[in-house]
This record gives C-alpha cells, sequence and structure tokens, in this order.
C-alpha cells in the first residue's frame, strides 16, 4: 500500500505529526510527505517539523504566497506531477487550507481515493476561504474521518454515504497529549525573553497572569474599520488590565502597518515572533484568557479549558462552545460584545473539557482503519 499525505500552512503540521507517528509502525506502507510550501518561512513551517518530530518531507513543491487563485493553481499542477509519477492507493489530506482543497481535486482527477482528516466541520460561512475547502474536500473524499458527532450529522444532512464517514476524534488533541509534559516544562518568562519581537519593556508577569491573543484572518484584519476599533479596544483595555501577549502572523503585521495601527500596538501590547508549538501550548496553559480568531486554538482552550473569545460571527468547530460544555464564545468583532465577554470572563475560571473520542488516539484509529480498506 502506498499513501501520499499532503501539508501545506501552519494548522496542518499538528494534525499530520501523529500519523505519521501512527503509520510508521507499520514499514510495509510506504508513505510520501509532500509539502506544499504555502507556509515558508522557519517560524511558520520548518520549527513544527523539528518540534514535532515530523519527518523531512519526500516531496516539496515550494508554491509560496499569491492570491488564492495562485495558490490552489500552482499546487494542483505541481501534484499532478507528483501523483502520476508515484501512484499511490490514497491520498490523505488534513484540514481546510488551500493545500487541502487544491490536492484534493488532483486527487480525484487522477482516480486516487481521497482521504479526509478533520471532515464534516461547517461555520455555514463562504465568506471564509477555508469553508470552501471545507466543501469541496469532503464532496471528493471518499473517506472521511470526523472529529465529533456535529461533523458526522452535517455530512449525513449533505447525503455523504454512511459507510465514507469514520468517526475517530480530533487529531490535533493526539499532539496535545504527546506535547503537553514538554509544554510544561517551559516558564513564560523565558518564552518572552526568547521571542520579543521589538525591544520593549516587559512588564512582572506572574506565570499564569496575563492574556494571549492571535488575530489574522482577512474578516478582522483586512479592513481599517474592522481593525482600528479592535486595535483600540485591545490596546485600550485589554491590556491596561493584564499584560497581553501577541504571537503576531505576518498577514496582521502587514496589515497594521498598512493601516498607521503598528505604533500603537508595539506600544501597548508584548508582541512575540510567531510560536513554536510548545511555547504557544505553554502560554496557552497558564492564560487567564485567550482572544482569537483561529480555528485550532478554540480546541485546544477547550480540552485546557482556557476561557477563549472566539473572534468570528461564526464557528465551524461548534463543539467547543460553552452551549457544547467547551471554553469558547463567539464574540464577534464587535468591541461591545467582546468587552461584555471579557469581562464576564475574567470572573471564571478554567473548566477543562474532553468531548467524546478526543482522547489522543485518534491517527491510531485513522491508521487502522486505512489499512483494512
Ligand atoms: C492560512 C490558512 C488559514 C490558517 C492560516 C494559519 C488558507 C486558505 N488559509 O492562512 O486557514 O488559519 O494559514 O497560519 O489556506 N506569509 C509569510 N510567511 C509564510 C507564509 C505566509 O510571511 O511562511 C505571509 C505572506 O505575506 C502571505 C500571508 O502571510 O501572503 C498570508 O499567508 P497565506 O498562506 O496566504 O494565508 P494565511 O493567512 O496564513
Amino acid at each position: 500500500m502506498k499513501i501520499i499525505s499532503v501539508v501545506g500552512a501552519r494548522p496542518n503540521f499538528m494534525k499530520i505529526a501523529p500519523f505519521c507517528r501512527a503509520l510508521a509502525k507499520y514499514p510495509e506502507v510506504k508513505h510520501v510527505l509532500v509539502h506544499t510550501g504555502q507556509h515558508y518561512d522557519a517560524r511558520m513551517s520548518d520549527s513544527f517539523f523539528t518540534d514535532l518530530g515530523i519527518p523531512e518531507p519526500d516531496i516539496h513543491l515550494d508554491i509560496g504566497s499569491g492570491t488564492h487563485a495562485e495558490q490552489v493553481g500552482r499546487t494542483m499542477i505541481e501534484f499532478e506531477k507528483v501523483v502520476k509519477a508515484e501512484q499511490p492507493d490514497w491520498i490523505v489530506v488534513v484540514g481546510d487550507v488551500n493545500a487541502t482543497c487544491a490536492c484534493s481535486i488532483v486527487a480525484k482527477k487522477e482516480h486516487v481515493k481521497l482521504a479526509h482528516i478533520e471532515a464534516g466541520l461547517r461555520s455555514g460561512d463562504l465568506g471564509m476561504p477555508e469553508e470552501i475547502n471545507r466543501l469541496v474536500t469532503d464532496r471528493l473524499a471518499d473517506l472521511l474521518f470526523t472529529p465529533d458527532r456535529i461533523s458526522n450529522e452535517n455530512l449525513q444532512k449533505e447525503g455523504v454515504a454512511e459507510e465514507r464517514i469514520a468517526f475517530v476524534g480530533n487529531i490535533m488533541i493526539d499532539t496535545l497529549e504527546a506535547q503537553r509534559s514538554r509544554a510544561e516544562q517551559l516558564t513564560v518568562a523565558e518564552i518572552i525573553r526568547r521571542e520579543l519581537l521589538l525591544p520593549c519593556e516587559v512588564p512582572a508577569m506572574p506565570e499564569n497572569g496575563f492574556a494571549v491573543m492571535t488575530m489574522h484572518r482577512p474578516s478582522n484584519v483586512d479592513r481599517a474599520e474592522t481593525l482600528a476599533p479592535l486595535i483600540e479596544f485591545l490596546t485600550g483595555e485589554v491590556a491596561n488590565d493584564l499584560p497581553l501577549l501577541w504571537p503576531i502572523h505576518p498577514r496582521a503585521r502587514k496589515q497594521l502597518e498598512l493601516f498607521g495601527l503598528w505604533n500603537l500596538v508595539r506600544e501597548k501590547i508584548i508582541l512575540l515572533n510567531p510560536l513554536g508549538y510548545h511555547d504557544m501550548l505553554r502560554l496557552n496553559m497558564g492564560a487567564k484568557v485567550m482572544l482569537t480568531d483561529s480555528g485550532g486554538l478554540q480546541e485546544e482552550c477547550c480540552v485546557l479549558g482556557t476561557p477563549c473569545l472566539t473572534m468570528r460571527w461564526n464557528t465551524e468547530r461548534p463543539i467547543t462552545l460553552k452551549e457544547h460544555g467547551g471554553a469558547s464564545v463567539l464574540v464577534g468583532n464587535d468591541v461591545n460584545r467582546i468587552r461584555a465577554a471579557y469581562w464576564e470572563e475574567m470572573n471564571s475560571s478554567r473548566r477543562p473539557q474532553r468531548p467524546e473520542l478526543w482522547d489522543g488516539h485518534t491517527a491510531e484509529r485513522i491508521v487502522h482503519i486505512l489499512r483494512e480498506k
């Protein structure tokens, strides 16, 4: 049996690591790991391979940045050559980034069976590029590995045959469980010292008395009318209440510079480089509150119990919301709403939750099913 698996961007790496590890137990399965190169900076890509023990990719497509059509188009052109040369039995894609969608289309056009890890998530918001990627990938996949039962229901509603769906749990939590003890050994002070983006005065900070934010989605950072009030609130209110740490994504930095907000941000927020996996996990373990528009962080906050204000109007991961027992509240990008939720969360404590099958063994279940096919 020969399997090609694909990664492209940062959120893919923590999903492929446990899959590679589980597959390596079966030397009779030939595994070819392809990196499309959508993310290419050392801090956005290489560090995860080293930190999570992901093997060096067998093939690198070097796609790089670009518009969505450029990324998807270039990936399809290059990946088609790989599939023709390798002739795999299965192609395995993870998550919802452009690489996921582009390689899924190529797989089916080349008549190769396709498996999707993290299938069935739906935000219902076609304004998000990731939602388009999810819909295309799941429509094409022969085998859909879901992280929760809500995702199974979404797929059933779309008419996906029951025998194509396998509820296996959340593979990202395999990585969290495997890496938790290493993260626990780090201190917040040492992470800040090592990863400070710009020289600034760092307030003395209790190991567990700070807020962490991440923000990079087009819906929050691409328009000054949305970004400016958010920054005003974060710098003028949150950062006055607690030290606020922001490991900043390159896209967000560019937008802040473009809209003339950079100086305000660097004065009030403790800016960090994009962080490695263990550093981010350690900050999440100690944060009093997380403010984020990331999908993966919502899930990690759920398992760690970190109160999470999700700066989006919808989520493809409803299982992480408070109404389903999780730790996250949807606050959109309305400042009044974020403020109210922030103060409410300040009075609440950590309540770790573990949705069904988020047990650290998802990759083993996936590999078992694939080998039976
Ligand atoms: C992508 C994913 C998104 C995920 C995010 C996490 C899609 C559609 N989106 O969005 O789901 O949450 O990754 O990081 O696939 N850049 C660098 N260095 C890099 C990569 C990018 O500087 O290594 C800069 C480039 O200027 C680039 C911009 O960041 O134009 C955005 O990168 P891109 O991969 O297009 O999308 P993300 O916003 O990172």
